[in-house]
């Protein structure tokens, strides 16, 4: 109902009456009052007059359902919206939901993370109300090895979604970062439950940088992280952003689902920063040197240490700055 009220609202533009609402959906006058306080307690300016009736002037800054929803243009992906203003770690709370069964599609929005979790055992720092912390459920129909590559998926629809709502120039290092200036705006930790023949879901974490100002980061993240809004020198739409890297995203998982990964990589390459480089590897059990050459059809990166190609499937890669 309270939806519905705002669409109401929204649609309207001006004032809409006491009178229309109550109409509308055969609701009292009191109970359409409760309905403006509770929408006033969760951040909307709502001009009320005798006479002419309810006015929205201004939604709230926050990740709230009806504000994702309004103006999404997906088909099913962020249909369903759990929204949580502050937990441990919204991937986490994926798990959960989708170990209880949620439908494929099914995302989670929190406004800040109290113990955000990287790749490698690393925490993410998600300040309040600064960046988009969410993560997706998805029932891919598929082996668990092709798991790592919605990763590199989830990269190119960041990559494309900031592109299009900021226009800044932003590169892809393997796997997954994103980087603004060399800097990290954004992380991606894919987990997943699976059996040998088959996923049973996959959970998409994305950690954006949005609107952190400099300061704000903790001292040993000042020379390596940045936000949008430290390299646009505005604060970035939220909302916007996020509707548009919904759009991206469902649209790649459909073309991954039709025809395979190919395409999707080969988009991953036009946004590498790591192709061609000199790279250092920590893998899991060695490190090395080498040049990146490629990805295979894994997503694993090729790097061409002294002659022999090594493949990368998992651990970290630093790019060495050209001297
Ligand atoms: C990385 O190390 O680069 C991955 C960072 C992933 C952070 C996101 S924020 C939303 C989701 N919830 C988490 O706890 N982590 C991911």
């Amino acid at each position: 109902m309270r939806g519905e009220i705002l669409s109401l609202l929204r649609e309207g533009g001006g004032f809409v009456s006491g009178e229309e609402i109550s109409q509308r959906f055969a609701v009292s006058r009191t109970a359409i009052w409760k309905h403006m306080r509770e929408l006033k307690e969760l951040g909307y300016e709502i001009e009320a007059h005798p006479r002419r009736g309810y006015r929205l002037l201004r939604a709230p800054d926050r990740l709230l359902p009806d504000e994702v929803r309004h103006g999404l243009q997906t088909k099913w992906l962020g249909k369903r919206v759990e929204y949580i203003p502050v937990t441990e770690s919204t991937n986490t709370v994926a798990k959960k939901l989708a170990a209880a069964g949620c439908e494929s599609g099914t995302i989670v929005l929190s406004e800040e993370q109290s113990g955000g979790k990287g790749r490698l055992t690393r925490s993410w720092f998600s300040p309040p109300g600064q960046g988009l912390w969410l993560s997706i459920v998805l029932r891919p129909p598929m082996y668990p090895q092709e798991a790592p590559k919605f990763t590199l998926l989830a990269a190119v629809a960041a990559a494309e979604a900031i592109r299009v709502v900021t226009g800044v120039q932003v590169g892809i290092k393997w796997p997954n970062d994103i980087l603004l200036q060399g800097r990290k705006a954004v992380g991606i930790l894919t987990e997943m439950n699976a059996e040998m023949d088959g996923i049973n879901y996959i959970v998409v974490g994305m950690g954006i940088n949005v609107n952190i100002p400099q300061t704000n980061f903790p001292q040993e993240l000042q020379e390596i992280a940045t936000s949008l809004q430290m390299e646009t020198g505005q604060p970035v739409n939220r909302l916007l952003l996020l509707q548009r890297l919904l759009l991206e995203f469902e649209a790649l998982y459909e073309q991954a689902l039709r025809e395979g990964f190919a395409p999707i990589l080969d988009r991953w390459r036009g946004w590498s920063v790591t192709l061609g480089q000199l790279v250092d590897v920590i893998g899991p059990d060695r490190r090395f040197s080498g040049q990146a050459r490629d990805i295979d059809p894994d997503g694993a990166l090729l790097v061409d240490a002294d002659g022999k190609i090594e493949r990368v499937l998992a651990g970290d890669v630093s790019i060495r700055p050209r001297t």
